[in-house]
């Protein structure tokens, strides 16, 4: 039997209903939640989730602050820039969409992020915060979307082995974080497997729940999961189609045809994880703006 489908779109869309109420209630407090976008140089790709994200805000209330900087911009006046968002009382959060021109020094600007205001979760201080379990700090937002996109389905990982692909510092290593604690939506086992680990399919045939965050087009295939696993796809890769609008389409990191006859669920893309990631963006931006109100 085909898997069902973890509907980000429908999930996300619920959501931000929700949100859309949250702060209509801030609103009348007095309190308009603003969330400022930085995007330095023209990569298309951090163009289109950055105007994606603007929409997203608009539709629930939120107001964006908008920073677009050229490619040339130095360090030092990037710096210049977060100092100024750190201070403006009217920015709840803000963003510095990445990657940076390669010129920027990526953990530098980052660690000069108030941690406040760090909705994204990427300062030292909010990693080290999710590391040890304390709900205080904000959830990276793509992690988070995938712990509440199986929430919503009612797929508890408590006792499963979850196995992730990718280690990077936006979505293997905090996705781990967050399901290893010993709380209500996680208590998972969890792998991490990566680029140097030896036979990856040996780790991923054991897995209940298997994430792929590689960055790499249909890398997992059906032959590598177990009848009945849960899949997770957080993969967004443009591949090359002439049929297609602009001449690409996307794709995920896995091979959704194959992959779709053999799991008990899974994630589309587009519209399994990448609208959960936007709408847990919304979800920090509001819980940064609710401090002003106590
Ligand atoms: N680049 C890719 N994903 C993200 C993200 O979630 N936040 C930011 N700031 N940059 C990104």
């Amino acid at each position: 039997m085909a898997a069902q489908i973890l509907d980000g779109v429908a999930t996300a869309q619920r959501l931000r209903a929700e949100m859309a109420r949250e702060v209509a209630a801030l609103r009348e407090r007095g309190v308009t939640p603003g969330l400022g976008f930085v995007l330095v140089g023209e990569n298309p790709a951090s163009q289109a989730y950055v105007r994606m994200k603007k929409k997203a805000c608009a539709e629930i209330g939120i107001v964006s602050y908008d920073y677009e900087l050229p490619a040339t911009t130095t360090q030092n006046e990037l710096l210049a820039l977060v100092h100024k968002l750190n201070t403006d009382p009217a920015v709840d959060g803000f963003i510095v969409q990445l990657p940076l021109p390669r010129h920027i020094n990526e953990d530098v600007i980052i660690a000069a992020i108030d941690p406040h205001k760090d909705v994204d979760c990427f300062h030292p201080v909010n990693v080290g915060k999710l590391c040890i379990g304390d709900t205080d700090g904000f959830f990276p937002c793509t992690p988070y979307g995938v712990v509440v996109l199986l929430q919503e389905y009612g797929i508890d990982p408590a006792g499963k082995h979850v196995v992730i692909m990718g280690r990077s510092n936006i979505v293997g290593k905090p996705l781990a974080n967050l399901l290893v604690q010993k709380r209500a939506g996680a208590n998972a086992t969890v792998t991490i497997c990566h680029t140097a680990t030896r036979n990856i399919a040996q780790f991923t045939r054991q897995a209940d729940i298997v994430v792929a965050a590689i960055g790499r087009p249909r890398t997992l295939t059906a032959e590598m999961i177990q009848p009945g696993a849960v899949v997770v796809d957080v993969g967004i890769n443009r591949v090359e189609d002439a049929a297609a609008k602009g001449g690409y389409r996307l794709v995920g990191d896995v091979d959704f045809e194959g992959v779709k006859e053999k799991a008990s669920w899974i994630t589309p893309v587009p519209g399994g994880v990448g609208p959960m990631t936007i709408a847990m963006l919304l979800r920090n931006v509001l819980k940064a703006a609710q401090r002003r109100v106590v």
